[in-house]
């Protein structure tokens, strides 16, 4: 039961929490354009809530009321907000961007939580039959088919000032880049933050670096590529108001593909958690995840708690729900079907599925009981707050009685 006064007078927390922001990966809005064959324009436009969807609102309501995170990262295609008829750029797809608006607005607006915009396209536009690896890189002046640096900048500049008087949003630049020239991404993260400053949108930005953004490879060439950490310090923005974007898995590989844990979040992420305290840069871990082994277990809790005794951690968002997983597992399986972190979500054989397994077991216990539940997103977090009740004067509220 609720107290008469919980819901007006939160308690402020103490100085040692760092942890503003926690919750999880919504995954669908990306799904439906697979191809075995690689054909381009497989999937687009797409059917919405049959190929694809981005939320369930009633799974929102149980993250949200019952196990009370405040943080949702929810991915979309850019070939779906902006039809290869367009191209990359300002000009949206209105009836779809009216989908995604609908769900960002459900969280940020109706439930009160914040959510990360997610373009989930690795640093590629125009072909997203096989990601991680078609399409063309945005920016490669080598391939004429290439969106260019520009373009990105522009859809940036578009879709922020959509949501430029929304705190509660957060603009995630882009999902995973890989094999791609490391100061290509910075080039393309810059555009972005530079449109989205001139937008006069202020809230934070995530800036993603190479390699999948891997925290562990962070000052290593990978596949290939030079080092985030010799870029990424570079970024530059006008009102500093952008953080880190990281990925870490758990796995043998860091792939988040495998049942196997053996790779320690924070023996892996001492490299880069040096290197944004020299740089005094924050960071986010929006994808991290682990098999539901006890095994697996300590490190997932492991990774939680480093984030919540290094200041260079402001949230975090597990991987992953989403209304379209079905009984398929977003990580760490070895392609078992064992369900993912939706609420209700079944494995294969019919017994609970990742979100009791490892959402409910391992995750929920470590969610801060103070988040920020109010105020512009940023890069130093707000006031700290267990989540407030229903607003005095809300319908069917409880205020001033
Ligand atoms: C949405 O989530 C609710 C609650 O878990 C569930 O009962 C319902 O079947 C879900 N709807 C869809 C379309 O997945
Ligand atoms: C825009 O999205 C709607 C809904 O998915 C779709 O019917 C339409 O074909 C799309 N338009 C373009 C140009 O892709
Ligand atoms: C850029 O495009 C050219 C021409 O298609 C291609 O050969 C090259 O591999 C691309 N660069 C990268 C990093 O993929
Ligand atoms: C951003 O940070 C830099 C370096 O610390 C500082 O010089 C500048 O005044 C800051 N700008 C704003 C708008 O806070
Ligand atoms: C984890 O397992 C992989 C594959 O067996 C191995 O290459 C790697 O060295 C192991 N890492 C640790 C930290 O044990
Ligand atoms: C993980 O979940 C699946 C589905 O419920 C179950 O079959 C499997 O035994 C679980 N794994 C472990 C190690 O408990």
């Amino acid at each position: 039961m609720v107290s008469a006064f919980s819901f007006i007078l939160p308690l402020v927390a103490v100085a040692s929490a760092k942890i503003f922001y926690a919750g999880v990966a919504e995954s669908s809005g990306e799904f439906g354009v697979f191809s075995s064959s690689a054909t381009p324009g497989t999937g687009l436009p797409g059917r919405f809530n049959v190929d694809y969807a981005f939320i369930n609102k009633s799974a929102i309501d149980i993250f949200v009321d019952q196990n009370k995170i405040n943080l949702f990262r929810v991915a979309f295609l850019l070939e779906r907000m902006c039809p290869l008829s367009y191209g990359l750029g300002s000009k949206f797809n209105e009836t779809h961007f009216g989908y995604y608006k609908d769900a960002i607005d459900y969280i940020t607006v109706t439930k009160g939580a914040y959510a990360i915009l997610d373009p989930h396209n690795y640093m590629r536009y125009n072909d997203p039959s096989q990601q991680p690896t078609t399409g063309s890189i945005i920016g490669n002046t080598s391939d004429t088919k290439a969106a260019t640096t520009a373009q990105f900048g522009a859809f940036w500049g578009a879709l922020s000032d959509r949501f430029k008087d929304n705190e509660k949003v957060i603009f995630g630049l882009m999902n995973e880049p890989h094999d791609m020239p490391t100061s290509l991404v910075l080039q393309n993260n810059q555009a972005a933050v530079t449109a989205i400053r001139a937008a006069g949108a202020k809230q934070l930005i995530l800036a993603p670096g190479n390699g999948y953004t891997g925290g562990h490879s962070w000052l290593q060439n990978s596949q290939g590529d030079e080092p985030s950490g010799n870029y990424l310090y570079k970024i530059s923005d006008p009102v500093n108001n952008t953080a880190i974007d990281i990925h870490e898995y758990l796995d043998t590989d860091f792939s988040g593909g495998h049942t196997v844990c053996n790779q320690s979040g924070p023996a892996n992420l001492a490299g880069v958690t040096g290197w944004l305290k020299q740089h005094g840069l924050k960071a986010m871990i929006t994808e991290f995840g682990g098999d539901n082994n006890t095994q697996c277990d300590t490190y997932i809790a492991d990774l939680i708690n480093y984030m919540a005794t290094n200041d260079e951690y402001i949230g975090w968002t597990a991987w992953a729900a989403g209304p379209f997983w079905g009984t398929s597992s977003p990580c760490c399986t070895d392609s078992k079907h064992y369900g993912s972190l939706e609420p209700g979500s079944k494995a294969g054989d019919g017994s609970p599925g990742l979100y009791e397994t490892v959402w409910q077991k391992v995750i929920q216990p470590l969610v801060p009981g103070m988040l920020q539940w109010n105020g512009i997103s940023s890069v130093t977090g707000g006031t700290l707050t267990s989540k407030p009740g229903k607003k005095s004067g809300h319908p069917g509220g409880y205020g001033h009685r």
